[in-house]
């Protein structure tokens, strides 16, 4: 049976107070709306409808292809939300689940779950309920003498014997996709909000003496709905602590879980250690036996195994296998520790490469530099990449050693095993072997040498 997937996100989200859309804001790093179209994604082949209105064009842009989309310009609830899908899936499939937009935390095992229940209901709908002794305002659920579901009863309209009632309606439904598309469109208007309500098709389908089932989620967190940034605070912690468990028991040990803050997209080699107040986020990538942290933040950066990482920031870089870095490093851009390189503190490089074994132990900056196998680059040594005008390049060969505070006045290369004095201001290549010292640094006649 073919599956299409509804997800419903037009509304404002007032209780955001936000100018962005509710469903753009992020959660570890990715838009709410990309979960549900992410678990949507991997339930079926056909991409999710979403229904959207306010900000819709920000949310187009911002999920792109991976959904096909349907604006509802004015939200008359939920029920008049799914008509409007109605043209795009009614000859689709057999089946429609219904989700939301602002439910992140819905996990793809769930909702198969409650559309294998629907597979194997005689029934038009299956419901997802949850169980929660604080209700949160959602819809609770009545059910009948033989256990299926009767109705669901707004809280706004339920009486006080209802309103204790704590199995609560999560708002995602799988449907009898013919069924669906033919009722979806009889549902009255309810006063006094004039809305259609989806929740009323769970009464037309009793009062046709049709079948609701009902599957409880597992675990209550799935149905978090944001509503407010407090909710999004929520749903942020209970993700994390879902992505540290899952690499705790991939064999990786964080040393404090409550402060570590990995986003879904990186991945992590088994005996790495991550110490507290650590940052993993984007397309990072994290081999074994590392050390990262504590106090520092990695963003999209490629990491070999057996690397350390102490209290620096990386953006955009690579470090190849034993290479370290810190403390108070700054690695930008297009920056590279060779296998076993090694960069202390106060350094920042950006679009270049320390090489093999290489190594930049103090204060140092390198822009557009390609530093060669075991070079040692001394305290204090900076490349004047930038003219003002132009980013220029500086080349440093193999063993070379650069002496204290050089200034290389890029463009400039320095020849392998070739060194520098303290203080030198190299404004002019350096031949291999050779010792410049001075400003502008002078080439030592061979003569001179003991
Ligand atoms: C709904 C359910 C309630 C359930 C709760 C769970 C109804 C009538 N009630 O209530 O039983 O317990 O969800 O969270 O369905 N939306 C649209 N267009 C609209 C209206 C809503 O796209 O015209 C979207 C919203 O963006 C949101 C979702 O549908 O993502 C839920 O709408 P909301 O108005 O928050 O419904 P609730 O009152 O929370
Ligand atoms: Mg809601």
């Amino acid at each position: 049976m073919k599956l299409s997937v509804v997800i419903l996100a037009a509304g404002q989200g007032t209780r955001m107070k936000s100018d962005r859309p509710k469903v753009l804001h992020p959660l570890l790093g990715k838009p709410l709306v990309a979960y549900a179209v992410e678990t949507a994604r991997a339930l079926t082949a056909a991409p999710p409808v979403l229904v959207v209105g306010h900000g819709a064009d920000a949310v187009r842009q911002a999920v792109g292809d991976s959904a096909r989309f349907v604006v509802q310009e004015e939200q008359r609830g939920t029920g008049h939300a799914v008509l409007k899908a109605r043209d795009l899936l009614r000859e689709e499939a057999d089946l429609v689940l219904v989700t939301y937009g602002d439910m992140p935390l819905l996990t793809e095992a769930t909702l198969r779950r409650l559309v294998e229940r629907q597979r194997e209901n005689s029934g038009p709908l299956t419901l997802l309920t949850l169980t929660d002794e604080n209700p949160r305002g959602f819809g609770r659920i009545i059910r009948g003498a033989d256990g299926g579901v009767r109705a669901i009863v707004e809280e706004a309209v339920a009486t006080p014997e209802q309103l204790a009632i704590r199995e609560l309606n999560a708002g995602v439904y799988c449907f009898d996709a013919g069924w669906l598309w033919e009722h979806v469109d009889a549902i009255p208007l309810s006063l006094p909000k004039e809305e259609y309500y989806l929740t009323d098709l769970v009464g037309m389908a009793v009062a046709e003496g049709r079948r609701v089932e009902a599957v409880v989620a597992a675990d209550r967190t799935e149905a978090l709905g944001i509503n407010t940034r407090v909710h999004l605070a929520e749903a942020a912690a209970v993700l994390r602590r879902r992505i540290n468990e899952r690499w705790m028991l991939a064999g990786v040990t964080l040393v404090d879980p409550a402060t570590t803050y990995i986003e879904p997209t990186v991945t992590i080699g088994r005996d790495t250690t991550i110490w507290p107040n650590t940052h993993l986020r984007g397309a990072t990538v994290i081999g074994t036996w590392c050390d990262i942290g504590p106090n520092t933040v990695i963003v999209d950066c490629e990491i070999g195994n057996r690397c350390r990482v102490t209290a620096s920031v990386l953006e955009q870089a690579v470090m190849e296998d034993e290479s370290d870095i810190g403390p108070f490093g700054h690695l930008r851009k297009g920056a590279r520790l060779g296998r076993g390189a090694h960069m202390g503190n106060f350094g920042e490089m950006k679009n270049s490469t320390l090489g093999p074994g290489a190594k930049m132990g103090h204060f140092s900056y390198l822009g557009d530099a390609e530093v060669g196998a075991r070079a040692n680059i001394g305290a204090g040594t900076i490349t004047c990449n930038y003219d003002g005008v132009r980013k220029h390049k500086t080349v440093i060969g193999e063993g070379a050693f650069i002496g204290s505070d050089t200034m290389l006045i890029a463009p400039v290369r320095v020849g392998a095993g070739a060194k520098t004095g303290a203080g030198a201001v190299v404004t002019h290549d350096i031949p291999a072997g050779a010792v410049a010292y001075g400003v502008p640094a002078r080439v030592k006649p061979s003569d001179e040498e003991e």
